[in-house]
């Protein structure tokens, strides 16, 4: 199996184009199946995940190709509306596809999505909003059927949590359907902004993203369109996180500051300076990072979940004890036992990670748990001491493009063996 070994302590230095966001491109795939013809994606990130969407999508019955970072999908055969047991649980996103599948063929059939590394994230947020319009959902030897005979209709839908999931399959769901949708708690993730903008430019009628209530006015058809995927605010944390930690200086290109307010605030907490200037940040990091006292995550525009990992992983490193407060996902410590390996002290009770500042880590072997677990090794391993070795990397390479290539070539002694 291919791992990631790393030869810590470089300081870098250099320029990093950040790439198309992942949990953008997802739900804009699935959309594609909601018009008949070629729909071409710009900005779209080489990772795994892209690639079991494509798996999806022509188990569907439509045609993708790749070029480069731009992807054409043709959706003019769509003939099945079956997503088979081993891409689902390859990807736990795939439940995004429902909604889509639904609005093209009137119906789908999924298992139920099982459990994952960050929890048992369920789907009843999304089962019920596509009940209340009109979708029968029957559950048996694990699949997930769903049908609704009259087509799907408008509905006035509260989240009592605002699912990001969600809130982008009823999106996807009500936009060719019959009537008024509201969404209310309804998420407020840039990724949603941009999931309406392209639908949108397809001739939908959406307003109202970025706020907690969402507008769909149904419409009969949609078109094929062309899209440019938003930066990845993730992505881009992770390298501040790795500049951080190594005392760097780099520059971002194709990156979105007013996405990422909260992420930008906490790593000028710790420290390092960033100027933004239009889609390019300027990082500057100490030598020694300041102590944070605590960190929680929140929904957006709180600070990220995902970046939670990768930020641990640099605390670890300042000149006190910081706390981590995960509001999100019920499990998303299991990184902190691998991390530990390489002489970080943390300790982790139920939501809150204590994070003790060290002098410095060492190199040790490790092992990813989940992709923004896998991202905070990397982080880690990056300002270690000797050799550090990273393995089951499939998660990593799940949602970062060329991140072993972009590391090198800012200095970072890091290869694939
Ligand atoms: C999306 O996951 C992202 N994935 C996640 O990114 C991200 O962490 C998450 O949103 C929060 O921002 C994609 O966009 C592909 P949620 P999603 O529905 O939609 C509970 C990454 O690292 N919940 O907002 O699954 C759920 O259990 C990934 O890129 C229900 O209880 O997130 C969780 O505790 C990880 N019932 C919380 O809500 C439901 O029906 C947030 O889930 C749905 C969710």
């Amino acid at each position: 199996m291919a791992e990631i070994v790393i030869s810590g302590g470089k300081t870098l230095s250099g320029e990093i184009t950040v790439q198309g966001a992942k949990n953008s491109v997802l739900p804009v795939l699935a959309g594609t199946l909601l018009c008949y013809g070629e729909s071409i994606i710009h900005n779209c990130p080489n990772i795994s995940d892209v690639d079991t969407s494509f798996l999806i999508l022509e188990g569907l019955g439509c045609k993708c190709k790749k070029q480069d970072s731009t992807v054409i999908v043709n959706s003019s055969a769509v003939n099945g509306y079956t997503i088979p047991d081993d891409l689902m649980r390859q990807m736990r996103s795939s439940v995004m596809f429902l909604g889509a599948i639904i609005g093209r063929t009137g119906k789908a059939v999924i298992s139920s999505p099982g459990g994952c590394e960050l929890g048992p994230r369920p789907i009843d947020l999304h089962l019920s909003a596509l009940k209340k319009m009109g979708v029968t959902i029957t559950e048996e030897h694990g699949l997930l059927c769903c049908e609704t005979k009259n087509g799907l209709r408008g509905a006035d839908i509260h989240l009592n949590f605002p699912s990001v999931g969600a809130t982008e399959n009823i999106i996807l769901a009500a936009a060719t359907a019959k009537g008024e949708t509201f969404i209310h708690n309804a998420a407020r993730e840039p990724e949603i902004s941009d999931l309406a903008d392209f639908l949108n430019s397809m001739g939908a009628k959406i307003s109202g993203c970025g706020s907690d209530t969402i507008y769909i006015s149904g419409v009969d058809k949609l078109y094929p369109t062309t899209h440019t995927i938003i930066p990845d605010r993730i992505v881009a944390a992770t390298y501040i996180a790795a500049a951080a930690v190594t005392g760097s200086k780099i520059t971002l290109k194709n990156t979105m500051p007013s996405h990422m307010v909260s992420c930008l605030s906490l790593f000028r907490e710790s420290g390092c300076d960033i100027k933004a200037l239009g889609r390019t940040l300027t990082v500057s990091a100490p030598k020694r990072l300041n102590r944070v006292p605590t960190v929680r995550s929140l929904v957006y525009p709180g600070f990220p979940t995902d970046a939670g990992p990768l930020v641990v992983a640099m605390l670890s490193l300042s000149s006190g004890t910081c706390v981590f407060v995960e509001n999100i996902f019920e499990n998303r410590f299991r990184y902190v036992g691998e991390l530990n390996r390489l002489g970080t002290k943390i300790k982790t009770e139920g939501k809150i990670a204590v994070i003790e500042g060290v002098q410095s880590l060492s190199g040790a072997n490790c092992k990813c748990t989940d992709l923004r677990g896998g991202a905070a090794l990397v982080t880690a391993a990056l300002a270690a001491n000797g050799e550090t070795q990273i393995s089951d990397i499939s998660h990593i390479l799940r949602g970062y493009e060329d991140i072993v290539s972009n590391l090198s070539s800012i200095g970072a002694d890091i290869k694939i063996v």
